[in-house]
């Protein structure tokens, strides 16, 4: 009955507001804080391959358990994905309440944007349009993740952007990805006010240096890593399929106390371990 009411008059039987819409902003900051950290942390590990093949193969592993497993289970990578597709759908969901969804909203939205020239509201409205491509580029990526899992890797990854044609919906997203980040830990800061302190004027100057500063990092670290993995990709065109063995392995491979030439069936398994078959 109270929802009935509430429904027509916006107001609960007793005459109070309902207080699901802050309830609701809790749960949208809650959710945009956990995939802004987790999109750092996506960041570091993909960045792993500016220092070597080696060391991103290593990463690679370690999230498919190496070090607490016998043999790695990719799996777990996608376990780890399904949690995070969970919190980006729900993000999502909440932060489609604010979007204009008709012609005349976003005529007076845009209206009241070009008049107030004030650059927090301008902002949000970058957070919008950047939030609303995530929901084709950030589902995309999300969704190849989730079913093949055991395709991460030095060729793997490159190969997926050049002979996969993912370059496109990666240079897309990630610069949705970074500035939706940035302008969203900026706005949680600003709302919540967790760094007021006693000049709470002065403290929104700083953060919003910060916030231009992290945008600015992510964007290039995230370009370059792109870059990277681009290039893998493109040497790697002609051997597409053929998954990374790391430095080591080869060695090993070398060391073998086999006389390739003179022994045809050790040859063949040998170059069959080398290319991870
Ligand atoms: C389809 C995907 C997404 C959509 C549609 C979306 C939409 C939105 C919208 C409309 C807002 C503004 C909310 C407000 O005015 O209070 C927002 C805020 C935010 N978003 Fe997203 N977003 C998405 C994905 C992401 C991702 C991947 C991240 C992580 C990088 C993220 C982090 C944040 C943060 C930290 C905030 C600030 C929360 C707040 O102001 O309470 N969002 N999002």
């Amino acid at each position: 009955m109270s929802n009935l009411i509430e429904g027509f008059l916006g107001k609960s039987v007793e005459g109070k507001k309902s207080r699901m819409p802050a309830k609701l902003d809790y749960w949208q900051s809650a959710t945009g804080l956990f995939l802004a950290l987790f999109m750092w942390g996506h960041l570091f590990f993909t960045s792993s391959i500016l220092i070597s093949k080696d060391f991103m193969h290593s990463v690679t592993k370690m999230f498919e358990g190496s070090f607490f497993l016998e043999k790695e289970n990719p799996y777990i990578v996608s376990i780890v994905v399904a949690i995070v597709l969970a919190v980006f759908i729900i993000h999502a969901m909440l932060g489609m309440r604010k979007m204009p969804s008709t012609y005349r909203q976003y005529q007076v939205f845009t209206t009241h944007m070009g008049m107030m020239k004030h650059e927090d509201t301008t902002l949000w409205y970058v957070q919008v349009i950047t939030g609303f491509s995530m929901f084709f580029l950030g589902s995309t990526h999300l969704f190849i993740m989730l079913t093949e899992p055991g395709k991460i890797g030095p060729f793997a990854s490159g190969d997926a952007l050049i002979s996969g044609w993912m370059w496109p919906v990666m240079l897309l997203l990630l610069f949705a990805v970074e500035t939706h980040g940035a302008i969203g830990l900026y706005r949680l800061s600003v709302k919540w006010g967790w760094f007021d302190g006693k000049t709470p004027v002065e403290t929104r100057k700083n953060l919003k240096k910060v916030m231009w500063g992290i945008m600015i990092f992510s964007i290039l670290l995230a370009l370059t890593t792109l870059g990277a993995y681009m290039k893998i990709g493109l040497d790697h065109r002609d051997q597409v399929g053929q998954r990374y063995q790391p430095t080591a392995m080869m060695q090993k491979v070398k060391n073998l106390p086999i006389n390739i030439s003179t022994n045809r069936a050790n040859s063949s398994r040998c170059n069959l371990w080398a290319e991870g078959v």
